[in-house]
């Protein structure tokens, strides 16, 4: 199926590396230096018209940012048909209020992906308004499933996959962080703690991810009695550690609410 971008910025470009065939893709853009990188960088057909992408292909992704989404309906709407998908990756739009904008005749997938994304090890969360067709469904699954994991769920579901997995990275890289600052508290050089913090972090999820430990067997696993990491473990393993981590979710689970109304 012919793919269309609406908007190609960072995290078009992270959908577009999954794409194996490359040729079949059309971008509008409207940063003309931004289209000659992306032609010149992967082959795409790119084009400073919306209209001309959505005449072009048939699975259209929408990925502007939220402020710009009614600017780009108001162009596309009437060059949507009923053979077209209308792939919204925009944070907090609801599949109702891209009805309302886009028209009645596209079918329409709600995506939440994150920014890692970008190094092929996003995790996307995929939602479709009745009456979609679940070709193009299995075919958004497919492309956003070769840029890391895609995973179909209720849209009601939406405000906590924002608040989890599409909020996430900044929640690891804010540890990250402040792990490197408690390494540095500790005499390291600061380009060392942080290379420390982050290859930790990788390679934890990495093995996390590719062995079926449960969490709790491996944390326990590894805060062997009286060792290093149970002294250190004393001081993180808190209710108040959970609770915040809790909370900071809620917190971005009610905004991720308001600004879908
Ligand atoms: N970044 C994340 O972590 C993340 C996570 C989940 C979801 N999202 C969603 O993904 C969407 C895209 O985010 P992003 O980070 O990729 O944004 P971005 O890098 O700013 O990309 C958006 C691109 O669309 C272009 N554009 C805007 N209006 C246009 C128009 N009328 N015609 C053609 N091109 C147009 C912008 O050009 P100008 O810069 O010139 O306006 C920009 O190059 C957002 O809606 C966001 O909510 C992002």
């Amino acid at each position: 199926m012919k793919t269309g971008f609406l908007g190609a910025g960072k995290m078009a470009e992270g959908i577009l590396s999954a794409i194996a065939d490359k040729k079949a893709v059309v971008m509008a853009e409207k940063v003309p230096e931004r289209r000659a990188a992306l032609e010149k960088k992967y082959g795409v057909t790119t084009t400073a018209s919306l209209v001309e992408a959505v005449k072009k292909t048939r699975l259209v992704f929408l990925a502007v940012r939220p402020q710009d989404v009614a600017e780009v309906a108001a162009a596309v709407k009437p060059a949507l048909t009923e053979k077209h998908t209308l792939v919204s990756i925009v944070a907090g739009k609801s599949l109702a209020s891209l009805r309302k904008a886009f028209g009645p005749k596209a079918g329409l997938v709600r995506v939440m992906p994150n920014l890692a994304l970008r190094a092929s090890a996003g995790m996307s969360a995929v939602c479709a308004s009745k009456g979609t067709s679940e070709s193009a469904v299995r075919e958004v699954v497919k492309i956003l499933s070769g840029a890391g994991e895609a995973v179909i769920l209720k849209e009601k579901d939406f405000d906590a996959v924002t608040a989890l997995s599409g909020s996430g990275p900044a929640y690891f890289a804010y540890m990250a962080e402040a792990m490197t600052e408690g390494g540095v508290k500790l005499g390291l050089k600061k380009d060392v703690a942080l290379l420390l913090a982050m290859q930790t972090m990788y390679g934890t999820a990495k093995f996390l991810r590719e062995n079926d430990v449960p969490l709790r067997t491996f944390i326990e696993g590894v805060c062997t009695k009286g060792g290093t990491t149970a002294a250190g473990m004393v001081k993180l393993d808190v209710p108040s550690f959970k609770k915040t981590v809790a909370e900071t979710l809620a917190a971005a689970a009610a905004r991720s609410k308001e600004l879908g109304k």
